[in-house]
């Protein structure tokens, strides 16, 4: 006869709930651009894709005043009074280089930004690779940066 007891089929239906229909499906368009704590150890053997000339420096010299002036100043000091008051850009004419100074560690910081807070954002994706060379061989230039 076989009579079978009715199985939980019912049950199981209960908990089948409507969810997520409110969870958030965007990240925040102001998220900070944060990377790691400070810039990595392998950026210190990243050698210069474009060799030092001065027409490097030169190019390198006119992205800077596009791009680093308003916050570095004009001569890389770090003393410019345009820069946002919440903020203490470095002095890149003194030997002291918090994040390093091999030319791989500057064209990191440049695409970047500069860790810990990156109150100075990376550039990476809005100048080329070729630029951001430049750039390192114009900072390099400035005077502050240990022969070695
Ligand atoms: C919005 C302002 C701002 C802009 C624009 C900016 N910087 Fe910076 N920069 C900073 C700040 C702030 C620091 C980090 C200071 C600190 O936290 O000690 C910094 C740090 C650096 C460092 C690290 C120096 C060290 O001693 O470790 C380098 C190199 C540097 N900037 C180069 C550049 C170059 C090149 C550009 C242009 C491509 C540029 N910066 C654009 C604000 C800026």
């Amino acid at each position: 006869m076989g009579r079978v007891s009715r199985g939980l089929c019912g049950v199981a239906l209960a908990w089948v709930v409507v969810t997520g229909a409110s969870v958030p499906a965007q990240t925040p368009a102001a998220a900070p651009a944060a990377g790691p704590a400070a810039v990595p150890a392998e950026a210190k053997k990243v050698k210069a894709a474009v060799a030092s000339s001065s027409a490097a420096i030169d190019a390198g010299k006119q992205l800077y005043a596009k791009y680093c002036r308003f916050c570095h100043g004009n001569t890389g000091a770090g003393d410019s009074t345009m820069a946002p008051k919440t903020m203490q850009p470095s002095n890149l004419t003194d030997t002291t280089w918090t994040r390093g100074s091999t030319e791989g560690e500057i064209f990191w910081i440049i695409q970047n930004g500069a860790p810990p807070k990156y109150d100075m954002k990376g550039l990476k994706g809005k100048i080329t690779d070729q630029d951001t060379w430049n750039l390192v061989h114009y900072v390099r230039s400035l005077g502050g940066i240990p022969k070695s």
